[in-house]
């Protein structure tokens, strides 16, 4: 049984004073690290050349992620010590994640977990448009294989979907179509260009999470490589629940690239593994989910970007 309890909470990283250094860091590291998604190792590589604190903050942060991982391990009953980024390679442990798991009676996370390096306006930093992928190709196209097996076949009458976080690419199969495919992103000029939507909504989820549908309308709800930015995950996952259809299926996937002034501490703080958890723990308490379960899509473990699916049906009597 996996304890997901409040000693763990006290290991999980948050912002919490250290604002003060936030311009520091946000004006020394280059304009390309703030607009392009990174893996996580190289990423921390080009900061660790800018920044002394970052240097501290990153050995603080190490120290954390392996307590954090061992403890989560050797309470799981794994691996023991072995630090996270060794052991998320061995085949079949992001699948153990979400087994079994023993949640605690509240939501353990803290208002500072959900703080970013960069708190200016989501609507600044998606202000230009992006025509490019932020991951692999192999990433991508596991992740495109993985789609052609759970989504609703191509052109189904009455289905509906919605692909938050959306941008000029949505990675379905190709040509597939439905009735109804509606994209909730950041750029319009991105969203205009997705070939696969039959419609599109600008809205900045982490100010409204709001989700503008009516109740029951969606069949399927993705969003790739994008749940490490939502400020308020709680509160958009009720929405998700709230107008997926009975038995709808939410399917989130990451890989471990991000912008990282962008992404939530706790996201950047910690390792593939946990992000499962985190993101398994928004499906449990949003609440009328089935227990959330991961899949480890990677099509090349250790020489692609890695891919991690976290899904979740609504209760059909939810
Ligand atoms: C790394 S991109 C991923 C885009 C796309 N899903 C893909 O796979 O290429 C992150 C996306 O998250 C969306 N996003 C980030 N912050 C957001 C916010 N506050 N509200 C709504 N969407 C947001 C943006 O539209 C942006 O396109």
């Amino acid at each position: 049984m996996v304890r997901f309890g409040t000693k763990l909470q006290q290991n999980l990283p948050n912002l919490a004073g250290v604002h003060h250094i936030l311009p520091v860091l946000t004006t020394s590291i280059s304009s390309s690290i703030r607009t392009r998604s990174f893996p996580v190792h190289q990423l921390a590589r080009a900061i660790k050349q800018k920044t002394h604190w970052y240097k501290l903050r990153r050995r603080a942060v190490v120290g954390l992620g392996v307590s954090f991982w061992s403890q989560f391990m050797s309470m799981a009953g794994y691996l023991g010590s072995n630090s996270f980024l060794a052991s998320a390679r061995q085949k079949g442990v992001i699948e153990e994640v979400l087994k079994n798991v023993d949640w605690p009676e509240q939501f353990p996370f803290k208002e500072e977990d959900f703080q970013r390096f960069d708190e200016s306006a989501d609507s600044y930093f998606y202000e230009a448009p992006r025509f490019v992928t932020h991951i692999d190709d192999p990433a991508i196209a596991a992740l495109t294989k993985y789609y052609s097996e759970v989504l609703p076949p191509s052109d189904t009458p009455g289905v509906a979907i919605l692909d938050m976080c959306s941008s000029w690419v949505s990675h379905y199969p190709k040509g597939y179509k439905q009735e109804r495919i509606v994209g909730m992103g950041m750029n319009e000029e991105e969203l205009k260009r997705n070939p696969v939507l039959t419609e599109y909504i600008v809205q900045d989820l982490n100010v409204n999470p709001k989700l503008p549908f009516e109740d029951n309308t969606f069949n399927v709800i993705t969003n790739v490589v994008s749940v490490d930015y939502l400020t308020k995950p709680i509160e958009i996952f009720k929405e998700m629940r709230r107008i997926l259809k009975p038995g709808g299926l939410a399917i989130m996937s990451f890989s471990n690239r991000c912008f990282f002034t962008k992404a939530i501490s706790i996201w950047t703080s910690t390792g593939d593994a946990d992000h499962v958890m985190i993101v398994g723990s928004y499906f449990h308490y949003a609440g009328g989910f089935e227990p959330p379960q991961a899949v480890d899509i990677s099509p090349n473990p250790g020489r692609s970007d890695p891919m991690y699916v976290v899904y979740s049906r609504k209760l059909a009597t939810a």
